[in-house]
């Protein structure tokens, strides 16, 4: 089932998420739901407050030639898609500097500095804890993710230069979508 996607200016984006106690079947047709609305949107990744729920759950899926060589040859070991409960960055090495966009943030993108490789914790849909490490596209969706998670959205990352750039923008999408920044 396709899903509404939250905009920015809704409160629940900013909503700190709660750890799923476990995996529930009504869960995983969530997880599902949120995989064929991100889809059907052409993102790479979803969070459950976009689509204005508070488990700690997202799913990512990066289409195949998105990566360059080294990073899809490093990441390969990551099956897709990847659908994450209670997921948490336990490393984070080096850093990157590239565009980046939202759904929820239509018409918005901006470029974020973010870590090159994370290793994450998280439970998968059949309960079992799970470790994988990402480098470059991978790694930056999921930290993407894992930050709407914990109520921080991308724009919070931009450059003081790049925020006057979106001024106007984020302030009139806030403002049709309920107005909380
Ligand atoms: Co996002």
């Amino acid at each position: 089932m396709v899903l509404q996607i939250c905009k920015y200016g809704e409160k629940v984006l900013r909503e700190k998420s709660v750890p799923v106690a476990s995996v529930t079947e009504e869960l995983r047709i969530l997880a599902s739901d949120m995989l064929e609305t991100m889809r059907k949107a052409r993102g790479v990744g979803l969070a459950a407050q976009q689509i204005g729920r508070t488990e700690r759950m997202c799913v990512i899926e990066i289409p195949e030639g998105c990566e360059d060589d080294e990073d899809e040859l490093f990441n390969a070991p990551v099956a897709m898609p990847l659908k994450l409960f209670n997921p948490v960055i336990i490393a984070k090495e080096g850093s990157q500097r590239d565009k980046e966009g939202c759904l929820s943030f239509p018409g918005v993108g901006g470029s974020v500095t973010r870590a090159e490789q994370v290793t994450c914790q998280y439970l998968d849909e059949n309960n079992r804890p799970q470790i994988i490490s990402a480098r470059g596209f991978l790694a930056r969706a999921l930290q993407h993710e894992i930050d709407h998670l914990d109520g921080i959205l991308y724009v919070d990352h931009l450059s003081a230069v790049e925020r006057l750039t979106f001024a106007s923008k984020l302030k009139k999408l806030a403002k049709a979508n309920g107005g909380v920044r």
